[in-house]
């Protein structure tokens, strides 16, 4: 997939894409980001990119020109095109889901909001999406382009080899269990016996009901979803009858 990344801080992803399992997908031409200096397409002699809101208030307003400008010079504009998601706290929130929808497209383009935002007729014209990465104001969009950008890279084909993929977070619709590597004991603390036992069927029931209980502590919300996998369901609905999770169990 190629991401096109239209900013007005394009040095902030400088270590972001030389680094790590995403330099290596762009060294292995599976990803390819560009990115877009939107003052490049400032007309002014001082490539003025943002001005006073209409109607008054504080903060400022990214201007509609430049940035028209930068997405028509990048294909952005052209019609049956591509997907061009604007980057915004007051967007539709980026989900695990989305990001699979989105690791689809050939070719995206993503526009970074600063100051208060951009011209409402930009969006208008030429944004298909607007997202949202939490319940959180960032100081513009490049934070949360990145955090859309590494999620979808991971789950274009080769990216990420072996199994890995399935057995993360969310992909089961449950929070993961623990890790464990060497040493044996740390600092007298000794990794769970189970998993020095070499039972597979036995390790796995240990992770899916380490899983479950992570889950009822800090994400219960996520236990009431259809697509919960059946043997989760059924240890979650024996792990609630067993008390597990309730006050009076905490801490014993
Ligand atoms: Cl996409 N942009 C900004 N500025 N803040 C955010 C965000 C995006 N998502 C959450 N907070």
């Amino acid at each position: 997939m190629t991401v096109t990344i239209l900013t007005l801080f394009p040095g902030l992803f400088e270590g972001f894409l030389t680094s790590s399992i995403l330099a290596r997908a762009i060294q292995r031409g599976l990803v390819t980001v560009k990115l877009v200096d939107i003052r490049g397409y400032a007309k002014d002699k001082h490539r003025v990119c943002d001005d006073a809101a209409y109607g008054g208030g504080p903060g400022m307003v990214m201007k509609a020109e430049p940035i028209a400008a930068a997405l028509e010079a990048n294909g952005a504009g052209e019609a049956g095109g591509r997907r061009v998601v604007y980057l915004t706290p007051a967007g539709r929130l980026y989900t695990q889901a989305l990001a699979a929808e989105l690791s689809r497209e050939e070719d995206l383009v993503m526009l970074c909001g600063r100051y208060e935002g951009v011209d409402q007729r930009v969006i208008d014209a030429f944004v298909t999406d607007e997202i949202s990465i939490g319940d959180y104001v960032l100081s513009g969009g490049e934070v949360a382009a990145m955090v859309m950008v590494d999620s979808m890279a991971r789950l274009v084909p080769g990216v990420i080899t072996g199994d890995s993929l399935e057995e993360e977070s969310f992909a089961s619709g449950l929070l993961e269990y623990p890790h464990y590597t060497r040493p044996e004991v740390f600092r007298g603390a000794s990794v769970p016996e189970v998993l020095l036992s070499g039972h597979h069927e036995n390790i796995r029931r240990w992770r899916l009901r380490k899983s479950v209980e992570k889950t009822m502590r800090f994400r219960p919300e996520l236990l009431a979803s259809d697509s919960l996998p059946v043997e989760a369901r059924e240890l979650f609905g024996k792990m609630r009858e067993e008390g597990v999770g309730d006050e009076r169990n905490q801490g014993a």
